[in-house]
């Protein structure tokens, strides 16, 4: 079967097509034959050797989906065929977060991941796709949707009428964007771009920020929350635009710590923490039964995930170097049908 494998960490250089034994499940194994994989920036910092060891030759990306096409001994779930997506933590099945849950997870560290046309897990770390997707809109919902439930849905307990800001429109950004909009929320969308902003109106934000026109843009926030600021702060840019989601939140608002797009290391205004009472919450993804909550939504609410471009498997180097320029709205899928 054909796969990429990370041989050394640096740029998308460092990708190789290889060939590799077709894998026969084990006991309580399933094979999948994955159909679609798909890219997150933590993809782009596995490569660059910044997400942990990694041991090496590693089949990168946690995201994708495909059918089941081999069964071991044991396994009681499923039957061939079944439409699923791999987890991305397969160790986190069921209640809170611990260290032995997210000791390992796909396509980092020493977990081979999804980019390879057939693919081993337990049968417990898959879930079943919803069916109203394709393999490649299902490809893109293990890592950015879930991340993005998780902080609004399961630990934000976001509420109708609540206002969030979604940071930059990447890809947990805009499942946050459409997530929020089944709840009710109104919804302030940053980006660096007038045009992304116009989509991302067009797809359900109420008002849109340019942060590169507006670089304080917290003053626009509570601006257009009548002074108050924002329930709800999807924090993806981290030491780039945490002093400032501290100042755009209301009291007792509710900081969802995601991501670092801007950097890991800041200087805080503490007194913005506690005189405002705010909760910052630490998001990391989330486990196999958030997930399975979350496809029951995406069903329920017909979730189509916004896909920028597809790329085939022999240009997944261009698939990386495309997400490295942080051109994409929606996400970046390789497909490997
Ligand atoms: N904690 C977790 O479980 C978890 C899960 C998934 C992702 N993450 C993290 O969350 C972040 C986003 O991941 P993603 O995969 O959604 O990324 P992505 O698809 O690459 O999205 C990046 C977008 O964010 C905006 N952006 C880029 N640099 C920015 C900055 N310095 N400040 C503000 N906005 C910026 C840009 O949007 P515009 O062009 O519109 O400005 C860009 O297109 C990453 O740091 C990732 O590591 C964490």
């Amino acid at each position: 079967m054909r796969a990429w494998e990370l041989q050394g960490v640096g740029g998308s250089e460092e990708l190789k097509l290889v060939d590799r034994p077709e894998p026969q499940p084990s006991f309580g194994q399933i094979l999948v034959r994955v159909r679609a994989a798909s890219l997150n920036f933590r993809d782009l910092i596995v490569m660059q050797g910044a997400y942990g060891r990694v041991s090496l030759p590693l089949v990168p990306l946690s995201d994708g989906a495909g059918e089941i096409a081999a069964i071991g001994e044991g396994v009681t779930q499923w039957k061939l065929g079944d439409g699923v997506a791999g987890t991305f933590f397969p160790h986190w099945l069921t209640g809170p977060s611990s260290a032995e849950k997210i000791k390992i997870s796909l396509g980092g560290g020493s977990t081979n991941g999804m980019l390879a046309e057939y693919v081993l897990l337990d049968e417990e770390a898959a879930v079943r796709i919803p069916p109203h997707q394709t393999f490649e809109e299902a490809a893109t919902m293990p890592c950015a949707a879930l991340t993005a439930w998780n902080a609004l849905i399961e630990q934000g307990n976001l509420k109708a009428g609540e206002t969030v800001v979604i940071i930059g429109t990447g890809g947990v950004s805009l499942f946050g964007l459409q997530i929020a909009k089944w709840y009710g929320a109104k919804i302030i969308v940053l980006s660096s771009s007038d045009k992304k902003i116009d989509l991302a109106i067009a797809l359900g934000a109420d008002a849109g920020i340019n942060y590169s026109q507006h670089p304080q843009w917290e003053r626009k926030v509570v601006e257009l929350t009548g002074g108050l600021g924002a329930d709800h702060i999807l924090e993806v840019g981290g030491a780039g635009t945490l002093a400032q989601s501290l100042r755009a939140a209301r009291v007792g608002g509710h900081i969802a710590m995601i991501g670092i797009l801007g950097g890991t290391a800041s200087e805080l205004r503490v007194t913005d923490i506690l005189m405002n009472s705010l909760r910052i919450n630490g998001i990391y993804v989330g486990s196999r039964e958030m997930f399975e909550r979350l496809n029951r939504a995406a069903i329920q609410h017909r979730l189509k995930p916004i896909i920028d471009q597809v790329f085939p498997l022999l240009e997944a180097r261009a698939a990386y170097d495309y997400l490295k320029t942080q051109k994409h709205f929606g996400k970046i899928i390789i497909s490997l049908a």
